[in-house]
């Protein structure tokens, strides 16, 4: 559907690829523009939201959050920010920039996970009251760069919330970006794929681009 004036941007992939400081540059280049806008993330953005991420990434060590579970929290998490954060805000013309939001489901708990794509459509329909992304990033390197990346952001991190996946081994990151880069190729009319080792100075310059053919144009 769509019918809302704002724009909703979507940036997506896997851990340790730059999505934070993407999304913290994207945001000051858009805002110098002029252009109204919100930064949020999947799971999350809301008060109710966050504590939902919290349960998510942080379960007890005594027992193991199961898969189904997870895609629920997730998906709850999803509806409230949606209705309380994302829509109000498209609804007023802002843009909306969303650090993850529903490929990470169909990575993570579907391909991952080993959750049919059929269950996570339906839950995705029942949680997102029909607004439409406009565009998505999927933020893409070599494994072995972003692996280092996660590495030092780990050794520097005091944060006991870390994601749980962080420091799964190789053959999980590998599987994770080719994932994230079928995701992409299913929906090539309005992923964009950037190369995320590049500089911040050329990331920020080709997502614009993107950004002005596929929005502003
Ligand atoms: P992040 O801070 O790296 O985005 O951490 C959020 C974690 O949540 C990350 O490991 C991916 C995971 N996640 C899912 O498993 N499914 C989802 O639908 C979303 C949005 C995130």
């Amino acid at each position: 559907m769509k019918n809302l004036p704002g724009q909703l941007i979507t940036i997506e992939g896997g851990e340790g690829v730059g999505k934070s400081l993407f999304v913290k540059l994207l945001s000051q280049k858009i805002q110098s523009m002029g252009i109204k806008h919100i930064v949020t993330r999947e799971p999350g953005g809301t008060i109710i939201a966050e504590k939902l991420r919290k349960i998510f990434t942080t379960p007890p060590k005594s027992e193991k959050i199961c898969k189904e579970a997870e895609l629920l929290l997730i998906s709850a998490a999803r509806a409230q920010h949606i209705k309380e954060k994302i829509k109000p805000a498209l609804e007023q013309g802002h843009w909306v920039l969303c650090d993850r939001f529903i490929d990470s489901t169909f990575v993570y708990q579907g391909h991952l996970g080993g959750i049919k794509e059929k269950i996570i459509q339906s839950l995705i329909n029942f949680s997102s009251f029909n607004i439409n992304i406009d565009l998505s990033f999927l933020l893409d390197c070599d494994v072995k760069i972003s692996q280092k990346r996660l590495k030092s952001r780990l050794n520097k991190s005091t944060d006991i919330h870390k994601s749980r996946f962080d420091e799964a081994d190789e053959k999980f990151h590998k599987t994770l970006r080719s994932a994230f880069l079928e995701q992409a190729k299913k929906n090539s009319e309005r992923f964009i794929v950037l190369n995320s080792a590049q500089t911040p100075e050329e990331l920020i310059t080709n997502s614009i681009i993107a950004i002005k053919k596929r929005i502003l144009l």
